[in-house]
């Protein structure tokens, strides 16, 4: 087998991923980086984000209204020591973007323009119009290229970590134009992965974002946290499920009902007041706005269309020009998906999930319990997110987060010095290997992906969608352990080793069964309704028995086993969530 010896490895090169790598780079140019991704890095999810990355640059702001928002918008799941922290330092980093050469929507004055978003009291998103993923990381991949310590190895599936004496000394990849696999060897791993949205059937997400880096760190032993916290975004186009930007609503789209009706005003989001509506109606926070979705349709004011049901977003009234400047994607994505033109349309919109608030417990240095190994991103669940992120605060955690788990690896390999233990390292990748070249060799299997997959994404979106409850979640459990069950008998259709797209969904669906069998397990074990978790069997947010994290622990044989974490409190007590004036 072929190996790769370095010092880092940097599993994922999307936004954290590549902040990771130029973190560390930056911190120790002597270190060597193996930055290993399935995709060439332009391609990673990071490139569809749209609306914008908040962060405190406007006088009327502050640091404690970006952090009070961030934690009432988390229903009090958050860790406040990392909310503080992430709010401290995520100006720096935008403008540290905007230095390497991030091309910021500006105000006339020339200043960088900041939009509203969902759930946040002030206007405080930097945007560079509805492109701000694709731009930053433009903007961090032609920075990282700077940095000759920095080694690519792009389309290179990771399969496993390596652990030895209970330190992750690297991983497995297979190089997927070829089939063969690698052992990267080395004395840190960063997971920078990304989120698992593919476990659900409608979403936002790439295909790519399948979990995999989160199912890596389950199975070796580190737990997912708050994975029941699944978010639903309250504009996606129907059918496909693409985003369209909160932006749309922050710079003055309205949600209207079947009757033309702007339905939220009687959700307890705030009066119809003229816009800017900072933290009311529709820009509510998204777990709100995805609920009153639900109730539209249960009261038949939704619009039945080709798709399923919808509502529907009005942006005539802001006229072409400023669509043209704003929004110029969600215009040409609108046109595109649906056939709709918002300069002269409605168009058609539903929730869609988008995020998952949990995933790799990590400390705020995006440690891991595992010695040796560090995660961020959305792969990762730090929390800044409790049980509802507020838009926008995703691409702030992958550059705070991602510079300090690069930081912070090059600081614990400074303390570890040399190791030993590769022969039994060659060993395990060994066997790696030899897990894979059995699938090849199986014969006879019945089950197939394609089946499987739709089993699994069904049952979650069933039973495990914006509204749950324990018969829901108990069915939804047992037809996950049945697929995972069934998934022993996968068949490999095709046997060749180059680009074997057959072989890579196969495995990306093992790691989707493992992730998905810890949301609804969660969920099912969560007897309260808080954020994105809403339980119509317990309705009412439980601090007493539920203001903690949940654990999930990888189980070989069986469900997760699940265990509780306290949330870190610092300065915000618990309280009642209030937008536009109504407590709910
Ligand atoms: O609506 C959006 O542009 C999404 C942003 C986010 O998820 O942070």
């Amino acid at each position: 087998m072929k190996v790769v010896n370095t010092d880092i490895v940097i599993i994922g090169a999307g936004g954290a991923g590549l902040r990771a790598a130029i973190a560390v780079a930056e911190a120790d140019p002597t270190l060597n980086i193996a930055l290993v991704s399935k995709v060439y890095p332009m391609r990673s999810h990071t490139c569809a984000a749209e609306g914008g990355a908040a962060g405190v640059v406007k006088e009327s702001d502050s640091l404690d209204y970006h952090f009070n928002d961030t934690v009432s918008g988390g229903d009090w799941l958050t860790d406040q020591d990392a909310v503080e922290l992430f709010v401290n330092e995520i100006p720096k980093e935008l403008t540290q973007l905007e230095h390497w050469g991030c091309p910021w929507s500006r105000e006339d004055t020339g200043k960088v323009a900041v939009r509203p978003f969902g759930g946040m009291k002030i206007m405080r998103t930097w945007y560079a119009a509805d492109k701000t993923g694709f731009h930053m990381l433009h903007t961090l991949f032609q920075t990282s290229l700077k940095y000759s310590s920095i080694r690519r190895f792009d389309e290179f599936y990771t399969t496993d970590l390596m652990i030895d004496d209970g330190v992750c000394r690297g991983c497995t990849a297979i190089e997927m134009r070829s089939g063969e696999m690698t052992l990267f060897l080395g004395k840190t791993v960063i997971i920078c992965s990304g989120g698992a949205g593919r476990i659900f059937p409608f979403t936002t997400n790439g295909a790519i974002k399948t979990g995999d880096g989160m199912a890596m760190a389950y199975r070796a032993g580190v737990p997912l946290k708050d994975m029941e916290f699944v978010q639903y975004h309250p504009t996606g186009l129907p059918g496909s499920g693409i985003l369209l930007t909160e932006g749309c609503r922050g710079e003055g789209g309205l949600l209207v009902n079947k009757d033309g009706y702007r339905y939220l005003q009687d959700y307890d989001l705030g009066p119809p007041d003229p816009w800017p509506r900072l933290k009311a109606m529709e820009l509510g926070p998204r777990d709100r706005l995805s609920q009153a979705f639900y109730h539209e349709q249960k009261k038949g004011r939704t619009i039945p269309s080709k798709w399923g049901d919808v509502v529907h977003l009005d942006m005539r009234h802001l006229g072409e020009k400023k669509i043209n400047e704003r929004l110029p994607l969600v215009r040409d994505l609108s046109r595109s998906y649906v056939g709709a033109d918002p300069v002269t349309d409605l168009v058609p919109v539903r929730p869609v999930v988008h995020y998952m608030m949990g995933g790799i417990h990590t400390d705020i240095n995006a440690a891991t319990p595992m010695s040796g190994l560090y995660a961020a991103g959305e792969c990762a669940c730090v929390s800044i997110n409790g049980a509802n992120r507020l838009g926008s605060n995703s691409l702030g955690e992958l550059l705070v987060f991602g510079a300090r788990a690069g930081r912070h690896a090059v600081e614990y390999v400074k303390t570890v010095g040399t190791l030993e233990g590769d022969a039994r390292i060659e060993k395990q990748a060994g066997d790696a290997e030899s897990r894979i070249k059995s699938l090849f060799k199986r014969t006879g299997g019945k089950q197939r992906v394609a089946a499987l997959r739709r089993d699994m994404n069904m049952t979650l979106e069933e039973g495990c969608g914006i509204y749950r409850d324990e018969n829901s979640l108990i069915d939804t459990c047992t037809r996950i352990a049945d697929v995972r069950a069934r998934y022993r008998d996968v068949r490999l259709e095709d046997k060749s080793n180059v680009y074997n797209t057959d072989l890579y969904q196969t495995l990306e669906l093992g790691a989707m069964i493992e992730v998905a069998q810890t949301v609804a397990i969660s969920a099912l074990q969560r007897k309260e309704s808080r954020g994105a978790h809403q339980r119509l069997d317990f309705t009412a947010r439980d601090d007493e028995n539920y203001l903690k994290h949940t654990m999930a622990f990888y189980n070989p044989n069986g469900d997760p086993r699940i265990d509780y974490a306290d949330v870190t409190i610092t300065k915000s007590q618990p309280a009642a969530r209030v937008y536009g004036g109504a407590a709910a």
